[in-house]
């Protein structure tokens, strides 16, 4: 990309799987935070609207949180007004914040006030008002990147969300479930035309061959293997309570984050 001086382009990256519980949210926040370090600036939409999550990882307490995408959905506020800066909240294992400026976090957190999903679950969104959204965000806030964390499956919103994605990430386990399911997924995926396309597994027992893994889910899906994230007894331990490629660099898991930092960053 040439004309960074003169305008700059907002990469906006979704991260998804077909089943729950595969690390979407983690991964996104680590990724997140690694790219700020770098002086990134980053944005997170939590659009897993009915089973939100990611805020934890960044340290939000939810009642104090005065607006949400929620909000924004249904035309009360601007969508930058949602937005909450999280970059303090990126500390290393003594607690001290490690992103320094020009890189920033900014997470536009949803509602977890339970009439608030209630409402969204019944009544549904308008998918371009969010899309809009994603667009204004990048904008407003200057964004080089802004993330996407999903809700799980293929609803029509996430779809919708997917398909104006310049990548998407899609993760799985090694789990027969998940196999099926991300084939499902991919082709899907293929017929939105997502530029890039990139799965990453997640949760692989440190006895498995990585190496051997990826290639034969490569081969599999005829799409690229971003990472092999293993499974994590200090991810376990940290239970979303921070960010182990901020507290622990040199953990597998973190360079494995890093993998997925290189393809983002030497698409193009
Ligand atoms: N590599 C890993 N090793 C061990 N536990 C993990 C790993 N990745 C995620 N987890 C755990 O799995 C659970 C689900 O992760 P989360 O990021 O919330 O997934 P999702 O957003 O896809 O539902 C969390 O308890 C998280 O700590
Ligand atoms: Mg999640």
């Amino acid at each position: 990309m040439g004309n960074e001086d003169s305008r700059r382009t907002t990469k906006i990256v979704s991260t998804h799987s077909y089943r729950g519980g595969t690390g979407k949210s983690n991964i996104t926040a680590n990724m997140a935070s690694t790219l700020a370090t770098m002086g990134k600036r980053v944005g997170v939409v939590d659009t897993d609207i009915q089973s939100p999550g990611v805020h934890v990882l960044f340290k939000v307490e939810p009642n104090t949180l005065k607006l949400t995408l929620n909000d924004f959905l249904w035309g009360r506020c601007e969508v930058a007004d949602t937005a909450v800066e999280v970059t303090s909240g990126i500390v290393d294992a003594q607690g001290q914040p490690v992103v320094e400026p020009p890189g920033a976090v900014f997470l536009v957190p949803s509602s977890t006030k339970a009439g608030e999903i209630a409402r969204i679950i019944k009544e549904g969104y308008d998918v371009n008002i969010l899309n809009e959204g994603f667009n204004k965000l990048g904008e407003d806030l200057s964004l080089d990147y802004l993330f996407i964390d999903t809700h799980p499956g293929m609803n029509e919103e996430t779809l919708l969300s997917i398909a104006i994605s310049d990548a998407l990430f899609l993760i799985l386990r090694p789990d027969l479930q998940d196999y099926q399911g991300t084939a499902v997924t991919l082709e899907v995926a293929r017929r939105l035309e997502v530029p890039q396309l990139l799965l990453i597994v997640n949760k692989a027992l440190s006895s498995f061959d990585f190496l051997e893994l990826s290639q034969r889910i490569t081969s599999t899906y005829q799409t690229p293997v971003g990472a092999v994230l293993p499974l994590s007894e200090d991810m376990v331990r940290l239970g979303s309570g921070g960010l182990l490629s901020i507290l622990e660099p040199d953990h597998p898991f973190s360079r494995g984050i890093n993998e997925l930092i290189d393809f983002l960053e030497n698409d193009d």
